[in-house]
């Protein structure tokens, strides 16, 4: 089993890209932001519980989307691997992703962390609230505080895997189809 974090703040392309990784490599890809955004538009007490905070731009508490990532690697036994994006987000779930895998005699193989320009992030993700209806694109204030979260909480964990030598830089800016060359020429190193 082969295993990849596709991290990078909002708007880096994270799902863009991911998407193409895992149809490319067969891979599963695994978004706990689209998870949590199914559970809203299933009106779920769940997505009932989430909606305000994403819509505010902060993180949904680790014990949630430690125990949504567990049991989709639960139902995928059978996967050739998986490729993360957006999890984890904070160090302990860091430690709960590595603890998992472990129990499966699996790792994360390396980090992909895609880095792009604050103002670029900002672009791409005022675009897309024009035709997303992502309550977290609204307006630039919640788009801001999604990078700032992203600072303050998510960066360390690229610093967790730093130091376990998984981490690699992709400049992931330019086309989608050329960063997502980069990307490949990454992942074909492990597959
Ligand atoms: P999540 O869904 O993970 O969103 P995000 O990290 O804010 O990232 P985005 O989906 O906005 O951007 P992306 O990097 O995936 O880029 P994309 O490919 O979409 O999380 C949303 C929320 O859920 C969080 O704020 C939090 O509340 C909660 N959550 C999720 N996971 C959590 C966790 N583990 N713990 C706690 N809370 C969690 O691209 C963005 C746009 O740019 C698109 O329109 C795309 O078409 C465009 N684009 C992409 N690449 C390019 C390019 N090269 N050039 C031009 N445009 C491009």
């Amino acid at each position: 089993m082969v295993n990849f974090l596709v991290f990078g703040p909002p708007g880096s392309g994270k799902g863009t890209q991911s998407v193409q990784l895992a149809e490319r490599f067969n891979l599963v890809h695994l978004s706990t932001g689209d998870m949590l955004r199914d559970e809203i538009g299933a009106a779920t007490d769940l997505g009932e519980r989430v909606k305000s905070i994403m819509a505010a731009g902060e993180l949904v508490p680790d014990d949630i989307v430690i125990a949504m990532i567990a049991s989709r690697i639960d139902s995928r036994g059978d996967a050739a691997g998986f490729i993360f994006d957006g999890f984890p987000r904070t160090c302990d779930q860091a430690m709960a992703l590595d603890r998992m895998l472990a129990d499966r005699s699996a790792l994360i193989n390396l980090m992909l962390v895609l880095e792009v320009e604050h103002e670029e992030l900002v672009r791409r993700l005022l675009s897309r609230a024009e035709v997303s209806g992502r309550a977290d694109d609204a307006n630039r204030e919640v788009i801001e505080r999604r990078i700032e979260v992203y600072m303050e909480k998510t960066e360390p964990v690229a610093q967790y895997y730093r130091k376990l030598k998984k981490y690699r830089a992709i400049n992931g800016m330019g086309d989608i189809s050329d960063i997502f060359e980069r990307l490949s020429v990454a992942v074909k190193e492990f597959i």
